[in-house]
């Protein structure tokens, strides 16, 4: 390092504040710092400006009812169709202007390139052999696609149809897409034969057909072949499958007719994890989730039609569906999609995307910065990147360290840095700094946007004083939100409602959506996220329930019990740490170790792999028999160990904690 370099690292260290670049304020989307107080006075109303920036066949008559809390609704009355609104409303004029540039892992093979009319019109082919196989309005349909053109594609071609599509990461295991394919109903499944992972072809139709064995309704199946033909397995189709070529092709050139869709019919359901062992299948509807992925991604990502933006995300989460897919196209952008990882064939492989192809913003994930972090700043330095204008990071808190690499490494201090707080049921951004407005403040989220309400608030629900941890709270319904969770109204109330709301209130003032989160905020509003207080553990920005990585272990021959929490770990934010007892006749070996990793990459998948298992022969346990799981958090993070005299065996703690490798 010069000694330029040393001082400005040594002053970066010391600030904890940025205001926003000059040259980025002058040309951004929002600017106006009004805009707090203008959507404060006048909510529900202020969300008009979200629904405005999409198409409506049908105006809408009610911007907000909140008769019938926690059911609330948004622009009820209107109608609109979502693939109209990210294709057919862009084409007159910016028909020849690129919708999705996508570049696939192995770097001989050609990108793809989709105008918006190349897009328009494989979606509405795609649309019309859906129609055929017999998808009518409201049916589910599953996909099981990695990050390749035919998923979005499946997506907008299910909206025009009024189909929802509920996507299922193309990581899980077979058993997590039967889990999925039950809950939803769902008979339809769109996937395909493989693809590359760090240079080598993945199969994954094998993966897709060991998890439809356990479908227990009938399916049919689309197969997308993404393979070359030298790469491609060896798969006979069974009778209930066809080939997305034969399927799609035989529409050449149709045109279907975008369903008006009424705003509250469901736009998608995704599933993701919570406190118990089953995946929520978490609703999202037509105009206002999609209203809410255009406004979040006018002004928080500053999202212009001659950009090219590019989040790393996989469109398997919520991140890709609100930002790689319908945020941008809604705007009328270019959005970029890449297959593969940023390490292969070296660690400069996103750089030199953002180079090539002169990407304007990038939003990725914590873990991926502190990896970049790791793998040090010679990479980026090899890459011109000023074509960059905006920074954005979600998925998990980011410590100030890898906020200020980020903003110094990647965007040479000149890009503001939006660290966005939300989740797959906020449907998008809920917390963070409007990047023309804002001062930042690495290693807090911000404020909370502009008309939305969220409180730090104790176990009564008072308010807590700037500076002391609390819960995060929103106090107000916004039009992203989840409606409900698929066919379980109840699980609904249960999970995000009754913690702090009055449930007996027909007043949607006394209801409050609890996130499950642990914040505190300070002086001047800006809110820093601690992290779940449920039994969710964040993986490399991956949201992992331990109740299910529980159960897969449980699952495994040998297997008496099993504790699993999250630990501390430098690059993925949490790891698991999962406890196990035997049962009798069974060692804690070598063998038993690897049946219980197997076992969790068949029940869920290998992101959610134990980082160690411990074998004991009891867990610390309460006296009335809960299992302590603070303290085996603690064991885990090798951290000082408070009272444990209240256990009914405290023994068993010092031999746990002599096995934990730290
Ligand atoms: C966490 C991902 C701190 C949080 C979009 C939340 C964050 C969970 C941030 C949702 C952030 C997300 N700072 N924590 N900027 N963003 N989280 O549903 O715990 O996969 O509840 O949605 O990720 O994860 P999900």
């Amino acid at each position: 390092m010069s000694d330029a370099d040393t001082e400005l690292e040594a002053r970066l260290e010391e600030q904890d504040s940025f205001e926003p670049p000059e040259s980025f304020v002058e040309q951004a989307n929002v600017s106006n710092p009004d805009i707090y107080e203008e959507f404060e006075e006048n909510w529900p109303e202020c969300w008009e400006a979200a629904a405005d920036m999409l198409d409506w066949e049908t105006e809408y008559d009610q911007t907000f009812d909140g008769s019938n809390p926690p059911f609330f609704e948004w622009f009820t009355g209107g109608e609109l169709n979502a693939s109209a609104n990210c294709l057919d409303r862009h084409l007159d004029e910016r028909g020849d202007e690129v919708a999705i540039e996508w570049v696939g892992e192995p770097t001989d093979e050609a990108n793809r390139t989709y105008t918006y009319e190349d897009l328009h019109r494989e979606v509405n082919e795609a649309a019309a052999a859906l129609r055929e196989m017999g998808v009518g309005e409201d049916d589910v349909v599953t996909m099981y696609m990695p990050m390749i053109p035919e998923l979005p594609i499946a997506m907008l071609a299910c909206a025009r149809i009024g189909a929802p599509h509920s996507v299922v990461f193309a990581g899980f295991s077979a058993d997590a897409l039967a889990t999925r394919m039950n809950a939803a109903d769902s008979e339809y499944l769109i996937t395909c034969d493989g693809y590359y992972r760090r240079g080598d072809p993945l199969d994954h139709l094998e993966k897709a057909n060991e998890g439809l064995d356990n479908v227990e309704h009938d399916t049919e199946t689309v197969v997308v072949e993404r393979l070359p033909e030298d790469d491609a397995f060896d798969h006979d189709l069974r009778d209930d499958q066809r080939l997305w070529v034969d399927a799609v092709h035989a529409h050449k050139g149709a045109e279907v007719e975008p369903v008006a869709r009424d705003a509250e019919d469901m736009l998608f359901l995704m599933y993701t994890s919570g406190t118990t062992g089953e995946p929520k299948g978490v609703k999202h509807t037509t105009g206002g989730y999609l209203s809410w992925a255009a406004w979040t991604s006018h002004a928080v990502l500053d999202i212009k039609p001659e950009d090219t933006y590019f989040c790393s995300a996989d469109i398997g989460w919520i991140t890709g569906h609100s930002y790689i897919v319908y945020g941008p196209l809604a705007l009328g952008t270019t959005t970029m999609m890449y297959e593969g990882t940023p390490d292969h064939p070296e660690r400069d492989r996103l750089w030199e995307i953002v180079e090539e192809y002169e990407a304007t913003q990038l939003y990725t994930a914590p873990t991926a910065i502190r990896a970049f972090m790791k793998w040090g700043s010679e990479f980026p330095d090899q890459h011109d990147l000023s074509s960059l204008r905006l920074l954005g990071t979600v998925g998990e808190p980011i410590n100030p360290r890898a906020w200020k690499w980020y903003y110094k490494h990647i965007g040479n201090e000149e890009c503001p840095v939006v660290d966005t707080w939300w989740q797959t049921e906020t449907g998008g951004m809920m917390v963070t700094t409007l990047p023309g407005v804002k001062e930042m403040k690495p290693g807090s989220a911000g404020p909370a946007l502009p008309g939305i309400d969220a409180e730090i608030v104790d176990t009564t629900g008072e308010q807590v004083e700037p500076g002391r941890a609390g819960y995060l709270t929103i106090q107000k319904p916004w039009p992203g939100m989840l409606r409900t969770l698929y066919q379980n109204d109840e699980r609904f109330v249960d999970e995000y409602w009754r913690e702090y709301s009055d449930t007996d209130s027909d007043d949607w003032r006394d209801w409050t959506y609890f996130p499950e989160d642990g914040a505190k905020i300070d002086e001047d509003g800006y809110i820093t996220v601690l992290g779940r207080v449920d039994d969710v553990i964040n993986v490399s920005g991956h949201r992992l329930g331990t109740m299910e990585i529980e159960s897969a272990i449980v699952g495994v021959e040998g297997v008496a019990e099993a504790a699993v929490v999250g630990g501390d770990h430098e690059m993925k934010g949490e790891a698991v740490y999962a406890y196990v007892i035997t049962e009798d006749g069974y060692d804690g070996d070598e063998e038993l170790r690897d049946a219980i990793i197997q076992g969790v990459e068949d029940g869920i998948g290998p992101i959610a792999r134990p980082e160690q298992v411990i074998f004991t022969p009891e867990l610390p346990k309460t006296r009335s028999g809960k299992i302590m799981r603070r303290l085996l958090e603690d064991i885990a993070n090798g951290a000082e160990l408070g009272d444990t005299s209240t256990l009914r065996n405290p023994d068993v703690v010092a031999s746990i904690q002599e096995q934990v490798q730290k």
